[in-house]
């Protein structure tokens, strides 16, 4: 039975497919057409996930869309009404969006109307929830999703047992722990979709000096949370989204009123310099984040018994938040699925049909995220030929691994900088060891290093450590699983000189923990290096610079040329300047 999920016109379009309960591939459309978190329809992905299947469109037997169109109908027509705009917006995207069995039919040059695989809607929220539920490793866990908004809800809870999902809870628009924390980012100067976790970033240079003001931003009561709707305008107009197109980045219109600066000082534009004061924002906005979503996370865990958690929604990407579930909750385990935001919707939805639609039992659980192309020997060889590097001063060598990843530590160990690029390309936003790029942590100037040579970006953003999974306890003081690089835990603090490149200023690292099954030739790289020099850690960024992480061996080749990286392993081959 196969299953395909498919996340459209929607920020990061998205395909998967599951057979029998298995996963076998998942991907997001940005990888392909290269324009960061793209929405529209994902026809590439599709056609990527059904190749890897060995399928043909006619060999699906359900469609998966995280939609539902019916899902709190009388909240959608109360708005329409108030909001003729958004409500014309919305529209729009919902006749796109009912034409998704002709995009598909156009995608394969086939008959829609002749499409046999049964169509099936599933809530968004709902998607969230069983993308992290039915992938994780728990037979019973409680279950939590929150981002900005999705079918008009912004946040869900509940708990999974066994293929059964049971929803407790909703919260539904306005008010949104996503909405809140992007038209504060706005407000900060980040006007860019996606923006929030470089505000996270900036927090930890503050102090939360405001965090009464927040108080009143984001209010508590019984089901957990209510914006304070003066501080905003989306209530009012609708947040305005443009986001059906495939060729672009969805764009956010202004979310916040006039209350927000009138409350909290000037608004800060874009070009202006940040100030501690704009740090001490940051701060207080991360710290009234943490106390609602810890909150309701806490009172999750008390009602329900439950040890174990899985999260989803883009609040979920909080991995300051994540870190400190196990001291400020009774969850002992947590899952968050690592494309927490609406990437992960296409396998959340085709796993929803799976075991809540067909019943099906549990088996198959997540335990890595290498689930995008790869590229046969063959094709890694073509495209290292192709860019001629001899010609531009470069030297190729194919290597054995031993020898590979023995040359490979000593590069990083020397400081360079190594584009590394390994077997299929990661799920969800993070790189993490096969689209990667791996520098020095032990040295403090890497940061400025890669910033200015490569990544080109803010410099308050921290780079991330991927540690041997084994050494986590004895660097970090939280040693709790972190494969998808979804949690930030304090560094000790003896080691934190030891590793200052990735340890960020307020001595956390984002990091990710790596198990020798779930990547073997990482793991083995990170072995190696610590062999050299007695640290099981390596800074790990994107393979990318300003745009999405490389998915093909000649996009890799491109990043590599155009910026300044030392040397490139391309699967077995060795590239470095000559
Ligand atoms: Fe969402």
């Amino acid at each position: 039975m196969n299953i395909l999920g498919i996340n459209a016109y929607h920020g990061n379009a998205s395909a998967a497919i599951v057979c029998d309960g298995q996963l076998i591939a998942a991907v997001e459309e940005e990888r392909f057409n290269r324009v960061k978190y793209a929405a529209g329809f994902p026809a590439q992905a599709i056609r990527y996930c059904l190749k890897e299947a060995g399928l043909t469109l006619k060999d699906v037997d359900h469609v998966a869309v995280p939609r539902n169109p019916y899902a709190r109908l009388a909240t959608k027509l109360f708005y329409a009404v108030r909001m003729p705009s958004f409500a014309r917006e919305r529209a729009k995207v919902m006749v796109k969006f009912t034409g998704i069995r002709e995009a598909l039919g156009q995608t394969f040059d086939a008959d829609a109307e002749k499409i046999e695989a049964k169509f099936h809607r599933i809530e968004h929220h709902q998607a969230h929830l069983a993308s992290a539920f039915y992938v994780s490793p728990f037979e019973r866990a409680a279950l939590l999703s929150a981002d900005g908004l999705g079918d008009f809800a912004s946040t869900m809870w509940g708990s999974g047992e066994g293929s059964r999902m049971q929803i407790d809870g909703a919260i539904a628009f306005p008010h949104s722990l996503g909405l809140y924390y992007s038209a504060v980012t706005q407000y900060l100067g980040f006007l860019k979709f996606g923006d929030e976790y470089k505000v996270m970033g900036l927090a930890a240079y503050g102090q939360p000096e405001q965090l009464d003001a927040f108080r009143d931003i984001v209010r508590s009561n019984g089901r957990g949370f209510r914006l304070g709707l003066d501080y905003f305008t989306h209530h009012r107009t609708g947040p305005e989204m443009s986001w059906a197109e495939a060729d672009k980045t969805p764009v956010l219109g202004r979310m916040f009123s006039e209350e927000m600066p009138r409350r909290l000082g000037p608004t800060r534009a874009p070009e202006e310099p940040l100030e501690q004061r704009h740090r001490n924002l940051a701060a207080s906005l991360q710290a009234r984040l943490e106390e609602v979503y810890l909150g309701m996370l806490k009172k999750l865990a008390e009602r329900t018994r439950l040890k174990a958690v899985c999260l989803a929604g883009g609040v979920a990407f909080n991995c300051v938040a994540n870190g400190k579930i196990f001291d400020a909750t009774g969850f002992e385990q947590v899952y968050v699925h690592p494309a927490a935001g609406d990437g992960g919707l296409s396998i959340g939805a085709a796993f929803y049909v799976w075991h809540q639609v067909l019943g099906k039992p549990r088996s198959f659980a997540m335990n890595h995220a290498y689930w995008g192309p790869g590229f046969s020997r063959d094709e890694v060889n073509r495209a290292v030929e192709a860019s001629s590097l001899p010609g531009k001063g470069y030297s190729v060598e194919e290597l054995a691994e031993g020898e590979l990843l023995r040359r490979t530590a000593g590069i990083i160990a020397d400081g360079k900088i190594l584009g590394w690029f390994q077997g299929r390309a990661e799920w969800g936003p993070r790189a993490l060891g096969n689209r990667s790029i791996v520098a020095d942590p032990r040295r403090a100037e890497m940061k400025e290093i890669l910033n200015r040579r490569v990544k080109h970006r803010e410099i308050f953003r921290p780079f991330a450590p991927s540690i041997l999974e084994e050494a986590t306890g004895a660097w970090f003081e939280k040693s709790h699983p972190s494969p998808f690089m979804t949690m930030a835990y304090a560094v000790r603090p003896e080691k934190r000189e030891r590793i200052p490149a990735p340890t960020h200023v307020d001595g956390t690292g984002r990091l990710q923990t790596v198990a020798r099954e779930a990547n073997s030739r990482y793991w083995r790289l990170i072995k190696a290096f610590e062999e050299l020099t007695d640290v099981p850690v390596v800074l790990n960024t994107s393979f990318n610079d300003n745009e999405p992480i490389v998915c093909r061996p000649e996009e890799a080749l491109d990043c590599f040329l155009r910026t300044q990286m030392d040397a490139l392993v391309l699967d077995d081959f060795l590239i470095t300047r000559s």
